[in-house]
């Protein structure tokens, strides 16, 4: 039977970790996949994280299964900290999964079970998993039109032309901050555009966030998911907290589903528990149990949410850093539009051979659509990637 394999493709950003990690040249920079990191290369395991779990230890007297929906102090701490004061109560289904990605895989398979014959709209770009799972459950997928290569930012009037072509019963994916690949994001007037042209088709928010707090802060990279459930009958969305709680390995998401109404929030509770159950059964606990300490004792939170504003702080001044490096090379503010991006990640606009020759001649690597995470970076390796830029001709 296992004779019948044929080699799968290889996602993109996890080759590109595989070949930095092969290659021994002295000084290699990697903006590959998206892992925070401080100036001296390291993802610390954040303060708050570590007290969590020093109390864990101390206090957790059993490793019995928790329900198929996860800890429900986790649920209502991560649903409260995503959703603030539009989250609705009495509508909110919610199941722990393992990490942001088992929350954007379990949401599909909601869709799924729901409307098997729905389209599944996502950015042009995205995260090559969103595709990739699409894909892999057979379902209809579409594409809008996202970002302007010409300016950096979003072509907002390209992503409502293709959004019209949207169908009753639709699920469109939208990156909730920070958007991956390419770091341009919408601003709360487009959202709501994006709100009401959704709701007159009848099409479904799926909500991808995954770097709330990377942005503008915690509250107001969760304002345009906010505005979305507020605004329409029903919503999906998935949250990770691999990044902003820095528990990559713990597989720690949430997948929220709002109910269309209050009547309809059990059958949508017990049809995401029954996909947990027919997928992996229970949730990991370990990270979400950590997050739902912290979120709900007052010194911990205040710690975690300190240590996370410095982590924002540091990308956007390397940002600015990198901008006014090209500026000085280019004579132009061309890449003006790097420090105007949010989040780990922008997209340069390099072609893949210039992308290659960066990789080749320079040893940096960054993700072959030139999708850089800005949090590989230090203030010695921002002129040499400048350098490298100018270099490769960009
Ligand atoms: C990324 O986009 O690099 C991260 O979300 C990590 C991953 O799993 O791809």
């Amino acid at each position: 039977m296992l004779n019948a394999l044929t080699p799968q493709a290889p996602d993109k950003i996890l080759a590109l970790m595989a070949a930095f990690k092969e290659d021994t040249r002295d000084g290699k920079i990697d903006l590959g996949v998206g892992v925070y990191k401080d100036a001296s290369g390291l993802t610390p395991v954040m303060r708050a994280v570590k007290a969590a779990e020093r109390q864990l230890v101390e206090t957790q007297d059993t490793k019995v299964y928790t329900g198929l929906a996860g800890d429900p102090a986790f649920a209502e701490t991560l649903s409260s900290l995503v959703l603030g004061a539009a989250r609705p109560a009495d509508r909110l289904a919610a199941v722990a999964t393992p990490g942001g990605t088992g929350a954007i895989r379990q949401g599909l398979e909601l869709i799924q079970m729901a409307a098997p014959e729905a389209t599944v709209w996502m950015s042009d770009p995205t995260w090559p998993n969103h595709p990739a799972i699409i894909k892999y459950l057979g379902m209809k997928a579409g594409t809008y039109r996202y970002f302007d290569n010409e300016t950096g930012g979003v072509d907002f009037d390209g992503m409502l032309a293709d959004l019209a072509g949207v169908a009753p019963g639709d699920a469109v994916i939208l990156h909730g901050c920070c958007h991956n690949p390419t770091g341009a994001n919408l601003t709360l007037d487009q959202w709501r555009a994006v709100a009401t042209l959704l709701e007159e088709k009848g099409a479904v928010p799926f909500i991808d966030i995954a770097y709330q707090g990377f942005g503008d802060g915690l509250e107001e990279d969760a304002a345009g998911t906010r505005l979305m459930v507020e605004a329409m009958p029903e919503a999906i969305i998935a949250a990770s907290c691999s990044k902003n709680f820095g528990i990559y390995r713990e597989r720690t998401g949430l997948l929220m589903a709002v109910a269309p109404s209050a009547d309809k929030l059990k059958v949508t509770q017990g049809a995401m528990a029954s996909l947990n159950r027919v997928n992996f059964s229970f949730p990991p606990d370990h990270g979400a149990r950590c997050v739902s300490m912290i979120l709900s004792d007052d010194a911990l939170r205040a710690d975690w949410a300190a240590e996370l504003e410095e982590v924002r702080l540091g990308m956007l001044s390397l940002r600015e850093q990198l901008a006014t490096a090209l500026r000085d090379r280019v004579g132009s503010d061309r890449f003006g539009f790097l420090a105007q991006h949010r989040g780990m990640f922008s997209r340069l606009g390099a072609t893949p051979e210039q992308v290659e020759a960066m990789r080749r001649d320079h040893a940096i690597y960054m993700v072959g659509d030139s999708r850089m995470n800005i949090a590989g970076l230090n203030a010695e390796t921002v002129p040499k990637l400048a350098d490298a830029i100018v270099a490769a001709g960009v």
